[in-house]
């Protein structure tokens, strides 16, 4: 299959040298690029910086900010069958970006914030018979519930959530606790390597794309 994939942080520019970003590895999105290119699927992985290293065989597009990476995706989702949405896009990008460096001296900045394009539900409208991955990272207990509302809202087939401040889950861990939602339910996966998570979520999409 051909899987186009998004993963790591964006970053927002406030001015040449300052940005507003997350805290995101990239790992959970190369793990998938690197299951699924075990399997001998095709990816193009478009990615935010990072500074892991990319798996053997995957095409790099690397972006910067939010805008970078929705051009990215709608080139290449037309090519794609399946999408896996790992990215952590930044929610807010600063309303204006200074051209030059902003002083210290003086009083302090107010930033104001503009919304981010959503990547993954702008690409729903072209969504046709492709299979959607999204993510939903959540802070507490009641993430499987966010989750499926974000599965609904943003036309994914799978959401993949996880608690990120549970222990072994979350950012620059190799390790997380996911759950699978689907229009199904939810299955709880126990703790395990983002590989074996990415793994899964290949399997889950071979399955799928068997079921079309
Ligand atoms: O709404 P939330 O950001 O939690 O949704 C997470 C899912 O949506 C992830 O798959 C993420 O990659 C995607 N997303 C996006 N564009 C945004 C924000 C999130 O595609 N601006």
């Amino acid at each position: 299959m051909k899987i186009l994939v998004t993963a790591g942080p964006t970053r927002e520019a406030i001015d040449p040298v300052r940005y507003i970003s997350n805290r995101s590895s990239g790992r959970m999105g190369y793990a998938v690029a690197q299951a699924a290119l075990e399997r001998g699927h095709e990816v193009v992985l478009v990615s935010g910086p990072v500074s892991i290293p990319a798996p053997a065989g995957a095409r790099v597009v690397p972006v910067v900010s939010a805008a970078d990476m929705k051009a990215a995706v709608d080139v290449h989702l037309a090519w794609s069958e399946a999408l896996v949405m790992c990215a952590a896009v930044a929610d807010w990008r600063p309303k204006r970006v200074s051209a030059v460096k902003i002083k210290k001296r003086g009083a302090s900045p107010v930033l104001q914030l503009a919304r981010t394009p959503d990547i993954l539900a702008a690409a729903s409208a072209r969504k046709g018979d492709r299979i959607f991955v999204g993510f939903a990272a959540e802070t507490g207990a009641d993430f499987e519930t966010e989750a499926a509302r974000k599965r609904k809202k943003k036309r994914c087939d799978l959401v993949v959530g996880n608690d990120v401040t549970a222990p072994g889950a979350g950012f620059d861990v190799e390790t997380n606790r996911v759950s699978f939602v689907t229009v199904d339910g939810v299955e709880r996966l126990p703790l395990m390597s983002k590989l074996e998570v990415g793994r899964r979520i290949v399997d889950w999409i071979e399955r799928q794309a068997a079921l079309r």
